[in-house]
């Protein structure tokens, strides 16, 4: 057999190659923090940036202008409470800013918004405390959910993204979208995602990690998956899925390649996969001193997240994989 027949040169490589990955694929998250004026660089991320409400617009002007189609939301609002109120108010830090991105860029830019609390609780847990239970309570998360979901979608969200992994969320959120006029507004579930040592990083980008706390511990293990079970894995995209989700995710990606596979082939669904930000981190940090050569490696993972079944790639690399697509083409 001669398999280097085919490897001969990159005209022929570039025939016979199976998966591609394109800025058509790619989703860019994006910090906005209250109160900040102008951009602060995330020490853990360098590259990442939380945006001011007076900078972010700037920011996803240029996104555009690269050629990248869809944006994921994320806020750092001021007023942290118990209940993550500033999520569950019209003009809070989220409902503002998409307002503010539709009105500006309409249908130029997907706006997935990220629906979860840990970002706008005092405690840094993903929704309501049970201190009976020590975890977060399902069924009252829940509810301030679904009317976080309401918020997003009346602000103009194309698409919102539950990543609290509460039991339900999907059949919940999609009844309350459907029974307000929402109809049309699809949902990406987080529906399988790992308690992970990998979402340090996005913790300093989004002040969201779990404080101590007189009931729960500093970590999400009472809600998240435990990454060694991978049959459990699938069975909670599959519930997903029957909920009426529209998109799946596996979080984290580069160690989950075998959950992708398998997710795929046993939904079908359209899939994402979120490349978080300690997998960016560990790229950046050897790049930036020297050890990898950082565009080859960027393609190389964005690469292997399709070819183990991804469709869609949430990732902290998406601009500089538009840029360097624009600077080839
Ligand atoms: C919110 C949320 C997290 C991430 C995305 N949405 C963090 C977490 O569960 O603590 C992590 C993303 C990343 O690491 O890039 N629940």
């Amino acid at each position: 057999m001669n398999f280097r027949r085919l490897r001969l040169n990159a005209n022929l490589r570039d025939l016979v190659r199976e998966t591609s990955v394109s800025v058509d694929d790619l989703i860019m998250p994006i910090f906005i923090k209250e109160g900040l004026s102008g951009k602060n660089e995330v020490s853990s991320m360098p590259g990442i940036y939380q945006f001011g409400e007076d900078s972010y617009l700037e920011e996803i002007g240029q996104l555009i202008e690269l050629g990248i189609k869809a944006i994921i939301l994320f806020g750092i609002p001021k007023l942290k409470d118990s209940c993550g109120s500033d999520a569950l108010d019209e003009h809070g830090l989220i409902a503002r800013s998409v307002r503010a991105i539709k009105e500006k860029f309409g249908d130029r830019i997907l706006v997935i918004t990220d629906l979860c609390f840990c970002e706008y609780t005092d405690h840094g847990h993903c929704g309501i405390i049970n201190p009976k239970l020590k975890t977060v309570d399902n069924d009252a998360t829940l509810q301030i959910s679904a009317q976080q979901a309401l918020i997003h979608a009346q602000a103009g969200a194309d698409m919102i993204a539950p990543s609290g992994m509460m039991d339900n969320i999907i059949s919940t959120l999609r009844e309350a979208l459907d029974t307000n006029g929402f109809s049309h507004i699809p949902i990406m579930s987080y529906s399988t995602k790992f308690a992970s040592s990998f979402y340090g990083p996005f913790r300093d980008a989004a002040e969201s990690s779990p404080s101590q706390h007189e009931y729960l511990p500093q970590n999400r293990k009472s809600y998240q998956m435990d990454y060694a079970n991978r049959y459990e894995a699938i069975r909670e995209s599959i519930q997903d899925m029957k909920e009426g989700a529209d998109i799946l995710m596996v979080k984290p990606a580069l160690s989950f390649m075998d959950i992708i596979r398998e997710i795929k082939d046993a939904t079908q669904m359209p899939l994402c996969v979120y490349n978080v930000s300690g997998e960016y981190s560990m790229v950046k940090a050897a790049a930036n001193n020297g050890w990898v050569d950082y565009e080859s490696m960027m393609v190389e993972i964005l690469t292997s997240f399709k070819r183990a079944g991804a469709d869609m790639i949430i990732t902290y690399h998406a601009k500089d994989f538009a840029t360097l697509s624009h600077s080839n083409s």
